[in-house]
């Protein structure tokens, strides 16, 4: 039975725990970033499974370490077995829109050299179609107010998440984008990949391989090749 009153928090343990049961000895694993994907790599080191990982953040990798996973730099990798993830927004399509943490360009990369990618997110993140959170943008600190400028026309609202004190991982700073004027998401992907000064945006429209949501407790599986005919 579908039990509401169970947290957010049970839900995202959930999730986690159901993708990391499909983790295989001697797998490379992508870890992801934020608080549903550090339940998984706590449930990865808690299972004592021998793997190596590669994280898409330093605050991962540094929670992996800290939970017994022997982390590798990505620098030297070309591909990975499975990759685990948080999203901030998955519909049904398993189009996701994630980077509220900031870490949505190593995200990406990670993604792609993941022979699968599964999202792992509580009920408040399954929406209908993406669209309603922030769409982050990576930009080279540079670029701030040309790729500001660029963007404006294209949504209700362009601002630079902390003023552009916080830097990523990678150096750069965001543009948390609001409301954008089309839903034409591959369009906007295709449009914001030319943009000079941009280097990667939270809009994962063909990345995911899968997600697991857990709802009131109980845990929904997503396949893309179920899901897309
Ligand atoms: C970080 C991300 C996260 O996966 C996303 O923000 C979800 O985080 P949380 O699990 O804390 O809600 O994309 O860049």
């Amino acid at each position: 039975m579908n039990d509401k009153s169970r947290s957010i928090d049970e839900d995202k343990q959930l999730a986690a725990d159901a993708a990391v049961a499909e983790v295989q000895e001697g797998m490379l694993i992508g870890l992801g970033t934020g608080s549903t994907a550090a339940y998984a790599i706590r449930a990865i080191g808690r299972a004592g499974i021998a793997i190596e990982a590669v994280a898409t953040s330093e605050a991962s990798a540094n929670l992996a370490r800290e939970v017994g996973i022997k982390i590798i730099h990505f620098s030297r990798v070309e591909r990975v077995d499975l990759t685990i993830d948080g999203a901030d927004e998955i519909d049904e399509g398993l189009r996701a829109i994630k980077g509220a943490g900031g870490a949505m360009l190593r995200e990406k990369i990670v993604a792609a050299a993941s022979d699968r990618m599964v999202v792992i997110a509580d009920r408040s993140k399954r929406v209908e179609t993406i669209g309603v959170a922030k769409l982050p943008v990576e930009i080279v600190p540079f670029a701030t107010a040309y790729v500001s400028a660029a963007l404006r026309p294209m949504f209700d609202a362009v601002d630079l998440r902390d003023g552009g004190r916080v830097l990523t991982d990678s150096g750069n700073v965001v543009l948390d984008c609001m409301n954008s004027h089309s839903d034409d998401w591959d369009r906007l992907a295709g449009w914001l990949s030319t943009v000079p000064g941009v280097v990667g945006h939270g809009l994962f429209l063909s990345e995911v391989d899968a997600a697991y949501i857990a709802s009131g407790g109980i845990v929904t599986r997503l396949e893309r090749r179920l899901t897309s005919g």
